[in-house]
């Protein structure tokens, strides 16, 4: 088949990339090695930027996120005596909106197919080739078995962490940055009405705790774990047990319920250039990865999907080539920004070993959050996500 972009990947980057494009009137051709159910149901990031919204709700694909999604103006930060409120409207005049990564990904993948536009699920043996050239393919095997080949202009490389399209660069011409941390997040979902208005990270001895939510009747709650810790250790009451301890507050009660699901993810931070070689463009997790203190990795593959739309969308009208040309250095600089902050929330609220020089750094930084404006508001910018173009 024929078409102007390949896209390899359905997760938030491939399915905002794909959506854009079509509203400027550009094809595009979907591959996804999962199954719809799948990707619809897989538990991932929960906090949207104001800018991920304002695309979204632009774009046409915000009504439903308009009615259920939940509008936050500041979070808490928790250390033990100390619950402190920051002010997002008022700090820095943005918020953000707690709606769930598999709610977008299921308003994306049903405005795709209510337009019956291709989205191949299931397909393996996915390959691109000839991304030098002025004639790339992506090569693969559809649910059904058959052998496919699709020849296009530009390929989009938005298949993850563990996708193909970066490992297609040749290791010559790639260069990697890394940082892996020394614990994980254990993430819990919970038939439980949410305890709290706004979101709550919590410093603790015991380790980093996190409340966070999914609706008036569903709780997300993620626990610091070591990095070799295994889930069959964790029973419910030993997780329920310990969430209690490190979001202890005065006058204040967890609410507890069964739990939906539970997982381990571990936490990295991870730069691999170029995010561009020939007619392959990487976006979102495929060219970088942000441990998820913070809530970036969803908003930055928003963030690239809108950049590359635009500029592919440039490349077939009376830009040319400029903005392909300039893509990777644009996406550079909220990429570096996200991961500085990111490492910088991470490093502030998980505890490593029993080091009392960085624990009192840390609780320094935390006390300076909750006095000085010019610290607080640096974090509520930085947050809420910085406008695009920036
Ligand atoms: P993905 O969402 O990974 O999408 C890539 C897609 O490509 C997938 O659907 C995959 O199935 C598909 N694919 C892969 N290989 C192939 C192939 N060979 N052929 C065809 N398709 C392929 N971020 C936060 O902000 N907060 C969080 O709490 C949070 N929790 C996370 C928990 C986990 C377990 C993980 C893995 C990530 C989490 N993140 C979180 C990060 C956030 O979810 C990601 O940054 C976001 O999903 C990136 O979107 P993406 O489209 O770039 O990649
Ligand atoms: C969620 C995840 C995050 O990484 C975060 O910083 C805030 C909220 C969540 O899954 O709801």
């Amino acid at each position: 088949m024929r078409t102007q972009v390949a896209i390899v990947g359905a997760g938030p980057a491939g399915l905002v990339l794909a959506h854009l494009l079509n509203n400027a009137g550009v094809e595009s051709v979907i591959v996804e090695n999962r199954s719809r159910n799948y990707i619809q149901a897989r538990l991932r990031a929960g906090v949207l930027e104001q800018g991920t919204v304002d695309l979204l709700r632009s774009s046409g694909v915000g009504q439903r996120l308009d009615r259920e999604g939940l509008r936050h103006d500041g979070i808490y930060l928790q250390w033990p005596g100390t619950r402190q409120h920051l002010d997002f409207p008022e700090l820095c005049g943005r918020s953000v909106w707690v709606y769930g990564q598999t709610e977008v990904v299921k308003d994306l993948v049903a405005a795709r197919v209510a337009n019956d536009l291709p989205l191949y699920f299931e397909v393996s043996d996915t390959a691109v080739h000839n991304i030098e050239t002025d004639l790339p393919t992506v090569t693969f095997t559809d649910a059904d078995g058959n052998a496919q080949t699709i020849h296009c202009d530009v390929i989009a490389g938005c298949d993850g962490s563990h996708g193909i399209c970066g490992p297609a660069i040749p290791a010559s011409a790639r260069r990697t940055w890394a940082r892996d941390y020394p614990y994980g997040w254990l993430g819990v979902l919970a038939q439980a009405p949410p305890s709290t208005d706004e979101l709550l990270y919590a410093w603790h001895p015991h380790g980093f705790a996190m409340h966070s939510m999914r609706s008036p009747s569903i709780s997300r709650l993620y626990l610091q774990v070591g990095v070799a810790e295994r889930l069959q250790d964790w029973s419910d009451d030993r997780i329920w047990t310990e969430l209690t301890t490190r979001l202890a507050h005065e006058d204040w009660e967890l609410t507890t319920g069964q739990l939906l699901d539970k997982s381990i993810t571990p936490m990295r931070s991870f730069v691999s250039l170029p995010m561009r070689y020939g007619r392959l463009f990487l976006a979102g997790d495929a060219a970088h990865i942000v441990p998820p203190t913070g809530a970036k990795g969803l908003n930055l593959a928003v963030a690239d999907a809108k950049l590359l739309a635009d500029a592919i969308i440039g490349s077939y009208g009376s830009s040319g080539a400029s903005l392909l040309d300039a893509y990777q250095e644009t996406a550079l600089r909220r990429v570096w920004r996200c991961m500085h902050f990111s490492w910088w929330m991470t490093s502030m609220l998980h505890t490593d070993g029993d080091d009392p020089f960085a624990r009192e750094l840390q609780l320094a930084q935390l006390r300076y959050l909750s006095t000085s404006r010019a610290a607080a508001q640096s974090l509520a910018e930085n947050y809420t996500g910085l406008p695009y173009g920036w």
